[in-house]
């Protein structure tokens, strides 16, 4: 295996390097220069390696060669270059010369066909017309090259040209002026197959110290300057010569005759057949596209246009893309051509300015948007971070409430459109739920992250709190600075409204309203004090936190936030309640129980019967008078509200004015609980129904009640176990309409 693959190398090794020469335009195994002149074929050294008529000798060494030196076979005439893409060569001839001396003044002995016969053995080399010319060096002298045998004219030959040159005296002749004074210079026709001159002979005798000589030579049209001492140059002068050579096959072919014939000589793919034009014959070109030797098989490739250092010649103004035989020019990604992009230039499909505008404008956008959305990312960590200040995560559990988003009551309230009042913290909002429920919007306090689980166990605890008497949390907000909270709604305001509201407000308001009012509020608070979690305070216990219902339900409310207190955080910092209900104790120690809250319902039942607020005529104070009423006449029959002071309601009312009373007390032990207050209350009521049954029907049971002396001491016999089953308010109240 490892044997095929070296020999497989070795192959292509060998393979490459013949292609190599072959690109190198000879034969494979042939010398392919000989000094600085490259040989390509059909030219060549050696047997073998040449076309026939094109054999080159490279001598190397002999009389004045320095260095190797190509020659034409069999010559000693140099060849100094050979080109395959222009066919032409460049070849060394020696001058044409005629000399006079003294004794032969006339005649000449000049060379008259210098190297005229072996120069072109196999006639593949014509005198290039185009790049060389004649030119005459002499003082007296008329020299001439004739070409082109033919048969019939006057002299044998097609064409004779050359041109005559003459000197006044020997200072005539200037340097770099060959135009007839000691030189002279013409044309020559095509087809010359040979550099022969021939001179005509003119008397020397009279300058034969400056021009001894005339010289007649073929030369490359750049390649000689006259100089005044050429007249006396040397005979063995050479001059470079251009010969154009072509495949000149028995003397004459044409492409038309040569093609697919046996040695046409264009045998490369991409090559082409070109006409000769000096002379008869034929040379091969690459094909448009291709470079290389035409002459040699395989020898045209493609060339890489793209590549080309003179970008003049295979111009592209955009991207270049070399195929096979010649090459592709598209514009750059962003510009156009209406023509072609190998002859102008492209232009950007958007001018400079267009381009800058969308730029700008692009800029600008990604601006915008990324603005917009920094900003949102930024409101929307605000609510994140106002959700989780606020105890999001917590409540986001609490089930009986919902959380609403920052949209969500924006939509409930209509964007805060109806105030319905103003409330410990803020404002609070009329606001419809989704299913036409209306509810009222509150803000709660500030909660920052110390007072965060106060807040959050706040509102746990008014979720939990589910009794008719009190106002029910629905929901909350915490997307926002200050929490909102969503409660029931309650139509007919508070109680403080109802109670001393402006005319406007002011309704009759019957005993037996009152009374309802003051045993459900009172079974309010009696639920709330006896939640089985934990003990609870309301704090601020007044008739504007009763709110009433469309059916004059009262319902307990701001009982929450600062207000709700554990029994065991029983000293609070800062200051609750509201003054006038605010129990005396509290306020010398500082110290908040369930009894405070009692005694706050106290002063409400006093202004629920006086139907006076707890300051009322400017600066009485209604406790105080109250007080002083009972302390003086043992009664409050002065006081109370004239609407109600009706004889039949005198025994409940001065009742409720004890028991109010005795919610008030001083010492916080000798008041009664909530759950008495609200069982004394409902007796009441029971009383008072029966009492007006009993004006119709039977007698009352609870007369003696009212006989005791003091039907409101907190005895034992007033425990909530005796009055259990009745606790409830409706209860008893059907029951008896019932036995109505
Ligand atoms: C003049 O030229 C002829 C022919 O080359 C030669 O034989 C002869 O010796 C020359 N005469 C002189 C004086 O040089
Ligand atoms: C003339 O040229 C031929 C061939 O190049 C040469 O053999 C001959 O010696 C030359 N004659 C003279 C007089 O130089
Ligand atoms: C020609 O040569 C003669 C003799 O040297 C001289 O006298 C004459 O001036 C010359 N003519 C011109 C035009 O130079
Ligand atoms: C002849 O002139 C051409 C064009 O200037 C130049 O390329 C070339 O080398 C000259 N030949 C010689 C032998 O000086
Ligand atoms: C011409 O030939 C002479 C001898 O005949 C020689 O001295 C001279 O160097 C030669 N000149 C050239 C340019 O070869
Ligand atoms: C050219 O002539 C040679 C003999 O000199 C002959 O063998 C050859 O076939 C000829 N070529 C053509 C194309 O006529």
């Amino acid at each position: 295996m490892i044997k095929m693959e070296l020999l497989l190398f070795v192959f292509v090794l060998v393979v490459m390097a013949a292609t190599a020469e072959s690109k190198t335009a000879g034969k494979p195994g042939c010398q392919l220069n000989c000094g600085s002149v490259d040989i390509p074929y059909p030219f060549g050294i050696g047997p073998g390696c040449s076309r026939s008529g094109f054999e080159l000798s490279c001598l190397t060494s002999g009389s004045g060669v320095a260095g190797p030196k190509a020659v034409l076979a069999g010559t000693s005439i140099q060849v100094t270059k050979l080109s395959i893409e222009t066919a032409e060569s460049q070849v060394i001839l020696p001058v044409g010369w005629q000399c006079f001396n003294a004794s032969q003044p006339k005649d000449s002995n000049g060379n008259w066909s210098a190297a005229a016969t072996e120069m072109n053995r196999h006639g593949v080399y014509r005198i290039s017309n185009t790049n060389n010319m004649l030119v005459v060096v002499g003082c007296n002298t008329l020299g001439y090259t004739e070409s082109l045998r033919t048969e019939g004219g006057s002299y044998g030959r097609t064409y004779y040209t050359g041109c005559m040159s003459y000197c006044n005296n020997s200072d005539s002749a200037q340097d770099g002026q060959c135009a007839g004074v000691g030189c002279c210079h013409v044309d020559i026709p095509p087809g010359l197959t040979d550099s022969s001159v021939n001179f005509r002979d003119y008397d020397h005798s009279a300058m034969l110290d400056y021009s001894p000589c005339g010289y007649a030579f073929l030369v490359g049209r750049s390649n000689y300057t006259f100089r005044r001492a050429d007249l006396m140059m040397d005979r063995n002068q050479t001059m470079p010569v251009y010969l154009d050579w072509a495949i000149r096959d028995n003397g004459s072919m044409s492409c038309a005759d040569a093609k697919d014939k046996p040695g046409y000589a264009c045998v490369s793919v991409h090559s082409e057949c070109v006409d000769s034009i000096n002379g008869p014959g034929y040379t091969c070109k690459c094909s448009t596209g291709y470079e290389g030797n035409a002459y040699v098989d395989g020898g045209c490739t493609n060339i890489n246009e793209c590549a080309w250092p003179n970008t003049q010649k295979y111009p592209c103004y955009g991207i270049c893309l070399d195929t096979d035989g010649s090459y592709e020019c598209r514009c750059h990604r962003g510009y156009q051509n209406s023509g072609d992009p190998k002859e102008q230039a492209c232009s950007p499909k958007f001018p400079l300015a267009a381009q800058l505008a969308l730029g700008i404008t692009l800029g600008i956008s990604f601006l915008m948007v990324g603005l917009l959305v920094t900003l949102m990312m930024i409101q929307k960590r605000r609510l994140n971070e106002h959700f989780r200040k606020n105890g999001g995560s917590v409540l986001q559990k609490v089930e009986n409430i919902k959380i609403f988003t920052k949209e969500e009551l924006k939509k409930i309230t209509k964007n805060n459109s109806e105030v319905l009042g103003q409330g410990g913290f803020g404002k609070v909002y009329k606001g419809i739920l989704e299913d036409n429920t209306m509810v009222a919007v509150k803000s709660s306090i500030e909660v920052n992250d110390a007072r965060k689980e106060d807040f959050t166990n706040e509102v746990i605890i008014q979720s939990q709190m589910i009794h008719t008497n009190i106002i029910k949390l629905l929901g909350c907000c915490l997307e926002v600075d200050v929490p909102m909270l969503v409660y029931e709604f309650a139509a007919n305001g508070n109680l403080q409204e109802i109670l001393h509201g402006d005319n406007s407000h002011r309704i009759p308001l019957p005993l037996d309203l009152r009374l309802d009012i003051a045993i459900e509020s009172a079974e309010g608070l009696k639920y709330m004090h006896s939640s089985t979690n934990r003990t609870i305070r309301h704090g601020d216990v007044k008739p504007a936190n009763i709110l009433l219902n469309d059916k004059f339900i009262p319902k307990i409310s701001d009982f929450g936030t600062s207000k709700l207190l554990t029994v065991d955080k029983d000293f609070t910092m800062f200051v609750v309640g509201s003054m006038g209900y605010i129990d005396p104790v509290f306020h010398k120690t500082g110290r908040l129980t369930q009894k405070s809250d009692v005694y706050s319902f106290g002063v409400v039942l006093l202004e629920l019967i006086t139907r006076k607020p707890t300051i009322y005529d400017g600066n009485c104070s209604l406790l105080i008078d109250f007080q002083k009423a009972y302390e003086q006449e043992n009664s409050g029959k002065a006081m109370f509200d004239k609407e109600i002071a009706t004889k039949e309601n005198m025994f409940i009312l001065e009742k409720i004015g004890r028991l109010a009373m005795e919610c008030m007390k001083e010492k916080v032990e000798e008041r009664p609980d909530m759950k008495e207050v609200a069982e004394q209350l409902v007796i009441l009521r029971r009383s008072r129904k029966a009492k007006q049954g009993n004006h119709r029907m039977n007698p009352q049971p609870f007369e003696e009640i009212s006989n005791e002396g003091t039907p409101f001491s907190l005895g034992t016999g007033l425990s909530a176990s005796s009055y259990g089953s009745v606790s409830a308010p409706s209860t008893p109240a059907n029951n008896e309409s019932s036995n109505l």
